[in-house]
This record gives structure tokens, sequence and C-alpha cells, in this order.
């Protein structure tokens, strides 16, 4: 026997597979042909900040982010249009002096974002505006809701302070409002508002799972809306009364039966990357489409990595997102937004 026929004997050179999934992954051309899960432009909605200052201002803690002026959101909000991003949620970072232990100035018709929803409208009429409904960055105790001088996170003042919050906003011309406060019985309530008086066009996107979440660090610091102690009295550290334990996944189907009972039209899981569980469980359990938030950590995860040469960051987050797109999520929200849609055109 010959030294070729021992290694032919140890190592035949075709094996007997009747299937050979290989096949399906030869060539760029059948790859796409097989592709489960697609990642579009229009899927994903973008997160913007702003202030009442003059200036545009990065912020430091979310590199490539930036806290707008008014102006400055306008044009910011152009220029992502021409990539195709037709949708954005807007977060407002207000002055220390507008603050208030009821978050008074979040039901102000003529606050900074009534303001800035009706000039991005003005400017960009078929741009999508999404607002947020919390107290957060109107509370002078930092929370998303009031909170009593027991220390205690009120929930049923809250939601009438919130409803007043949506009917600013609808007035303003917010196509969406997604209430994040994750008090109970907000979306009934603040559905029952806009309707009587006359917003029934009005959609609401609801924070179904939001998750009391370490990767919410960053957006804290870049809103300066984190929980505040407090001398007079005892403000919670964190808010754990009210958004959802990281280890529940049953608790969070309890939020989907009463969200869409109260009218939501979109229910949403956040954070995105850690809860692909979640997204894929309330995919299974609604026929209404499913948001996931990519928040602010995941954000600078991605970037310090990449920052620091450890990740590729165009791989890394066209990877992410269409890992939470598999899961089962229809809509994105994430900082990398106008990015994606540079990339995804040049694919
Ligand atoms: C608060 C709110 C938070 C985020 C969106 N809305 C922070 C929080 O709940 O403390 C986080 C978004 C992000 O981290 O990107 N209503």
């Amino acid at each position: 026997m010959t030294q070729d026929d021992e290694a032919a004997n140890e190592f035949p050179m075709s094996l007997e597979l009747p299937s050979r999934p290989r096949r399906n992954r030869r060539t760029p051309a059948i790859r796409s042909m097989v592709r489960e899960t697609q990642l579009e432009i229009g899927q994903l909605i973008y997160p913007l900040f702003l202030h009442a200052d003059q200036e545009d201002t990065p912020i430091a803690a979310m590199p490539g982010q930036t806290r707008w002026s008014v102006k400055g959101l306008v044009k910011e909000v152009k220029r992502v249009s021409k990539l195709g991003i037709d949708k954005i949620v807007i977060f407002p970072k207000i002055d220390e002096s507008l603050k208030t232990e009821n978050g008074d100035e979040a039901m102000n018709p003529e606050g900074l974002i009534p303001e800035a929803i009706q000039r991005i409208k003005d400017a960009c009429p078929d741009t999508c505006v999404i607002t947020d409904i919390a107290l957060d960055p109107y509370n002078s105790d930092g929370h998303d809701g009031i909170v009593s001088e027991e220390g205690e996170i009120l929930n049923d003042i809250t939601v009438a302070v919130l409803c007043e919050q949506a009917l600013a906003h609808a007035a303003a011309g917010a196509d969406i409002v997604a209430p994040s406060d994750m008090m109970d019985g907000r979306v009934g309530q603040i559905r029952a508002a806009l309707d009587e008086d006359g917003y029934t066009d009005v959609s609401i996107m609801a924070y179904t799972a939001k998750y009391a979440s370490a990767f919410y660090g960053p957006f804290r610091g870049a809103l300066d809306s984190a929980p505040k102690a407090n001398a007079y009295k005892p403000v919670p550290k964190d808010k754990r009364t009210y958004q959802m334990d990281p280890a529940n996944v049953r608790e969070a189907l309890r939020e989907l039966e009463l969200d869409e009972a109260e009218g939501a039209d979109i229910v949403m899981v956040k954070p995105a990357g850690p809860y692909l569980d979640v997204i894929r469980t309330l995919r299974e359990n609604t026929t209404l489409p499913v948001a996931a938030y990519h928040v602010s950590g995941e954000y600078l995860m991605i970037k310090s990595a990449a920052a620091a040469g450890w990740l590729d960051e165009r791989a890394a987050v066209l990877e992410m997102l269409l890992g939470i797109r598999r899961a089962g999520a229809d809509v994105i929200l994430t900082y990398f937004a106008p990015q994606v849609a540079e990339w995804l055109s040049d694919r």
C-alpha cells in the first residue's frame, strides 16, 4: 500500500451525506435567497435629544450623539430624512429651574417638546414624530412619576399628569405618544384622554416590558434625569417599584395583556439585546407590532469597543440589530439609525 492509499483510507475523499447545509451557504447569491430575516431602513426609529439652549452640544457619555437646539434638531431631522429615516423619538433636557415635584412643565402646551414638534412638522411634514411620555426630565426628584413625602411613586396622580402631557404633544402635532413611565393603567387613560379631545388618530406606542436596567446609564447622564437624593424626603435611588425585574418574562405577558386591552397600537420591549427572549415571547403572543429599544448602554458598549479598535463597528451593529429583528421585533429604536441607513444603502 502506498502512503496515499493509507491516507485515503483514514480520510475518505467523499462522505456519503444526504444533506449538506453548506450548499445553501456557498455563494452570496444563494445566501441572499435563503436569508430568513431582513433589516430595512423603514424599520428604524431614531431617538434624538434636545435642550432649550442655542448651541448643539455633543453628549460626552454617548459619543456621536448631540443635545440639539431646536434649530439644530430640525436640521438633523431633515438630514436623516434624506437617508430614509422618517421616524424619530424626541427626549428633552429640561432646565433645572423648570423642574418641580409634580413635573408641571411636562403639561406646558408651549414647552420645549411642543415647540420642537411644531418646528419639525413644519419643516418635515412626512416625518413621523414620536414623543416620550414620562415625568423624569421634568421632575425635581428624577423619577418617571410623582414622589410622595414618604418616598412612594404615586401611580394614579402621575397618570393624570401623563394624560395632560400626551394632550399637549398631540395638540402640537405628535403622530405617536410613547409612555415610558410604567405606571399602571396609563395606556387606557391616555387613550381615553386623546379620544375625548378628538385625537383619535394619535397612536400609542407603549413601553410594555420596560426593565429596571443598568443599560440606561448614559441616557440619564445625557438628560440629567437620574433619581436625585433629597434632604427632605426619602427619594428611591432606583426605579424598581415601577420598571420590571430583569428576572421576569411571564410578567411581560401580563403587561402585554393590559396594554392590548387598554388600546396600545405598538408594544415595546426595552432594553433589546439582553431581552431577546422577551421580544420573542411578545411576538408569539400578540398580533400587534412589536418594537425593541436598543438603549444607550447597548449603544455605548459597541461604540467604546469600536473606538478602542476591538470591534468592527459596522459588522457588530448590523449583526446586533439583525439579531433583534430575528428575535421578533418589527421596529427598532436605535441611536445608530442614520449610520445604519448609510450602511444599508451601500451594501
Ligand atoms: C425615562 C426613559 C429612559 C430611557 C427612555 N425613557 C431612562 C429611564 O427609564 O431611566 C432610556 C433610553 C436609553 O437608555 O437609551 N422615561
